[in-house]
């Protein structure tokens, strides 16, 4: 089947009792079962619910998966797909990944012995050279939000030489324009808050594998440590992934027409986008990907012109998300990059005047009018373009 069609049936067949075409919310704590060992696969609501699995099995089609394992965040995701690694070992974490990950690798899992190291991932013979050996390599890409771009076929060529996990982060591309399993990955994580839900009305994540004993584990992990997807967050997900081929083009577009626009601003010193040509991710991310996605970051220079910025605008949202049909706006140094010390962050390239926006479906001019309106507020130091 085609990716669309499998985005509105993969995983749901009309239901057997009523024919209602929609996967019913199963909103149900257990089951009622005939005799001791006799029931009819579902017991416990925690271990088993039709919505979740619904959603599972829609989401591994999308990604090309063997199954797909829901949790309750995207953190929640992380978590699980993390204890696939034990005390002692290493794992290489791609440099400018989402905040919440870099906090929760380095706050969290590193009080169990669990080694961190963070790499430039975006050329990956160098990190072949640097990484030493480790047992998962965990990436973005486009990174968050710096939108560097790392070459997922190369990196799973490195992971694999070390018997290691590759796992990618494919919260920004979707399924749609990105299949990491595709091109060697092992393991795809997604924040489904993001692109797969698309309404900013749920908070979920999801774990997709190609491997069946990994697909056990993660299954295993899910009843074990209960962080589960409720059922009307599944419904929630499944009512957006239906669409997700028809949104995807629209963000993409206006993310370009947005993209252009900054760049020919002149109070605009940056703008970090793979779909421009002089990117140095450019050629890897076509090959890699059909699209650029509508995540982009920009510098303004300082922290007050960001501010300027964010409190001008009026249709685009300010806000710690990304992948809603509407535009949202944000600023990674004081939100969603907030737990890298200042030193780190400088490190990295993620200045105070640094903004990121999600580019939403609405008419491209009204959001052009918006961003120009905002602009006119901002006073910057120096006018240097690109
Ligand atoms: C790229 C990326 N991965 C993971 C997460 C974590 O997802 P959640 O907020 O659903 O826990 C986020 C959240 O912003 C994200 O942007």
């Amino acid at each position: 089947m085609g990716f669309a069609t499998d985005c509105i049936h993969a995983g749901q067949e009309p239901d057997p009792s009523t024919g209602a075409i929609v996967t019913p919310i199963f909103q149900t704590s257990t089951y009622v079962q005939e005799g001791i060992g006799k029931h009819k696969g579902y017991e416990y609501a925690r271990t088993q619910n039709p919505t979740r699995r619904a959603l599972e099995k829609n989401i591994a089609a999308l990604e090309g998966g063997v199954d797909a394992y829901c949790y309750a965040s995207g953190m929640a995701a992380t978590q699980a797909v993390l204890t696939l690694v034990k005390t002692g070992e290493r794992v290489v974490v791609s440099d400018n990944v989402y905040g919440g990950t870099h906090r929760f690798f380095t706050k969290v899992l590193a009080r169990y012995g669990v080694e961190f190291a963070f790499l430039d991932a975006s050329d990956a013979s160098d990190l072949d050279g640097k990484a030493g050996d480790f047992s998962l390599l965990w990436i973005e890409t486009p990174t968050n939000p710096l939108m560097k771009i790392c070459d997922i076929a190369a990196l799973a060529e490195v992971a694999r030489r070390r018997r290691a996990l590759l796992v990618v982060d494919n919260t920004f591309m979707s399924p749609f324009f990105q299949r990491p399993l595709s091109l060697g990955a092992d393991v795809v994580v997604h924040s489904t808050t993001k692109f797969l839900n698309g309404h900013s009305d749920s908070v979920g994540g999801v774990a997709v594998v190609r491997d069946p004993a990994h697909a056990q584990w993660l299954q295993y992990v899910q009843n074990a440590a209960g962080a589960i997807l409720s059922p009307f967050d599944s419904w929630l997900v499944l009512r957006g992934t239906k669409t997700l081929a028809l949104r995807m083009p629209r963000h993409e577009e206006n993310g370009r027409r947005v993209a252009h626009f900054l760049r020919g601003h002149p109070k605009v010193r940056k703008v970090h986008w793979p779909g421009f040509a002089d990117h140095p991710g450019h050629e890897v991310h076509k090959r890699q990907a059909t699209g650029f996605g509508a995540l982009i970051s920009f510098d303004l220079g300082d922290r007050g012109a960001a501010d300027r910025l964010l409190r001008a605008v009026r249709l685009c949202s300010l806000g710690e998300s990304l992948g809603g049909i509407e535009t949202l706006i944000s600023h990674p140094a004081t939100m969603t990059h907030a737990g890298y010390t200042q030193g780190e962050r400088d490190a990295l390239g993620i200045g105070d005047g640094l903004v990121r926006i999600s580019v939403g479906c609405e008419d491209a001019e009204d959001l052009l009018a918006d961003l120009g309106k905002a602009l006119e507020a901002v006073q910057v130091q120096s006018t240097t373009n690109r």
